[in-house]
């Protein structure tokens, strides 16, 4: 039983008398305590130590006061899991040394056993369960198939992932290929991630911008609709399509309880786009957390009354930035906590 279940109230569409809150990268860059952990072991180090990943997930709840927890991890481990070789190097990000180019690769990636080869994920999910005594729900997530293509191509992260785009104008039925094994894999990951317990899922399109709409379809929504619907029945799936916000009203079509949307796109014209009919997560532009705490807590109030009290997740549009002051971050989070209808 959930002291605080807020989170799944709002994605169910029930009632609530604020909005729930915790933001995009919680766990970990901005906070000391992650800082001290950082600098003592690598991040898949700490990504594979379940304990450590455990620690990691709880401090946002206990240091920030957040309504639901996300499990400390990377999007990355799926493609590790199937076999590609991924490092993550300070200041760089991920790097992948031998990206993927050939059909020969393709068809040497694994996709057996993706539960028990992240079985280190699982671990942690039962041991951040125990330690959260019910306190709040805990959320599992996974790349959207798209967003792990980008990485897998490219070789490591880019601005503009050039030659992930040129892959799939020149070898679609590679890219489709690719994309099929990946959507494969992560239905088998997020199935375990359910049946290790957690409440939620939310599924990180985090390049979903770079496509044009047909393409975006094609190549990214048709498989993360795959994904949703392979599990939507068993728990409720937040689909966070960054910068394609103008289509909410056909990407709704994926059957996830919450679209999580960022800061290029007012609250209203989500709500008329989505028509009240799902539940919205965002949007609060990242940086203003860098600024003035006043303004912290004015944007945030702004913000709620935007999209209203109901159906509505409070989140900041993207991840939370490292050089984010720890007391921004609790001053949005405190705002959103002591809302009341009718405040300005
Ligand atoms: O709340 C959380 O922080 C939960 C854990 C989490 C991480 N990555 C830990 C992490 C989550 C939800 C992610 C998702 C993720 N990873 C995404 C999608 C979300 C987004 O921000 O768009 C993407 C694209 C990645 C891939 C990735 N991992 C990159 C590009 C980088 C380097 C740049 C960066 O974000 O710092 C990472 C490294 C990473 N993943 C760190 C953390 C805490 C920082 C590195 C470190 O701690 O050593």
């Amino acid at each position: 039983m959930l002291k605080n279940d807020l989170l799944l109230r709002a994605l169910s569409g029930q009632k609530v008398d604020r909005p729930p809150v915790w933001m995009m990268r919680q766990a970990g860059r901005y906070l000391p305590d992650f800082r001290k952990l950082k600098a003592k072991y690598d991040f898949f180090e700490r990504v594979r130590n379940p304990e450590m990943a455990c620690e990691i997930t709880i401090m946002p709840v206990h240091q920030v006061g957040v309504d639901a927890a996300i499990l400390f991890s990377d999007i990355l481990v799926i493609p590790q899991a199937m076999g590609i070789d991924i490092q993550m190097i300070e200041s760089k990000g991920p790097v992948v040394p031998t990206p993927i180019s050939t059909k020969g690769q393709i068809d040497q990636l694994i996709t057996t056993d993706i539960a028990g080869r992240l079985d280190y994920v699982m671990k942690a999910i039962q041991l951040t369960l125990k330690e959260l005594h019910g306190s709040v729900p805990l959320i599992g997530f996974a790349g959207a198939p798209w967003t792990i293509l980008c990485y897998v191509i490219q070789g490591g992260s880019s601005k503009t992932f050039d030659r992930a785009l040129d892959f799939c104008d020149r070898h679609p039925d590679l890219a489709h290929q690719l994309l099929s094994k990946i959507t494969d894999a992560t239905i088998q990951y997020l199935e375990a991630k359910a049946n290790a317990g957690v409440h939620a899922i939310q599924l990180f399109d985090s390049w979903a911008g770079l496509l044009d709409k047909d393409e975006y379809r094609e190549f990214s929504h048709n498989y993360n609709k795959k994904i949703v619907g392979a599990l939507k029945d068993r728990l409720p799936v937040i689909l966070f399509a960054k910068d394609r916000g103008e289509e909410l009203d056909t990407l709704m079509d994926s059957g996830a309880a919450a679209m999580g949307i960022d800061w290029n796109i007012y609250p209203e014209a989500a709500r008329r786009l989505t028509q009240n009919k799902i539940t919205l997560q965002g949007n609060l532009d990242p940086s203003i957390l860098l600024g003035d705490e006043q303004v912290v807590r004015e944007e945030t109030v702004k913000m709620i009354n935007r999209f209203g009290v109901q159906r509505y997740i409070a989140n900041l549009g993207h991840g939370i930035l490292p050089e984010t002051p720890v007391e921004n971050a609790i001053a949005f989070v405190e705002t959103v906590k002591s809302f009341k209808i009718g405040q300005i």
